[in-house]
């Protein structure tokens, strides 16, 4: 069954770039402890964003609420992708 962006699905867990292997968890701790919330700076310190980009929506929302485990397919802006 095909997924809509926007669409919950239980089942569906996304808690990582997983070009990188970076958790959003780890990126929530990173953000915590530095006060830094800005995409740029958790790509140069993680990598996350910096390969097929398709991490990035989820990037923005862990640094910007500190959600670290989505279940939810979230739309990748294509003018934003690096
Ligand atoms: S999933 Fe993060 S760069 Fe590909």
């Amino acid at each position: 069954m095909p997924t809509t962006p926007g669409e919950l699905r239980p089942q569906l867990r996304i808690d990582r770039c997983v070009c990188h292997d970076v958790t959003f968890r780890a990126l929530a701790e990173w953000s915590a402890s530095t006060g830094c919330r800005s995409v740029d700076e958790a790509a140069r310190e993680f990598k996350c964003t910096t390969s097929c980009g398709m991490c990035l929506p989820y990037v923005e929302r862990a640094l910007a609420t500190g959600q670290t485990v989505f279940h939810e397919i979230l739309p990748v802006r294509r003018s934003a992708a690096r």
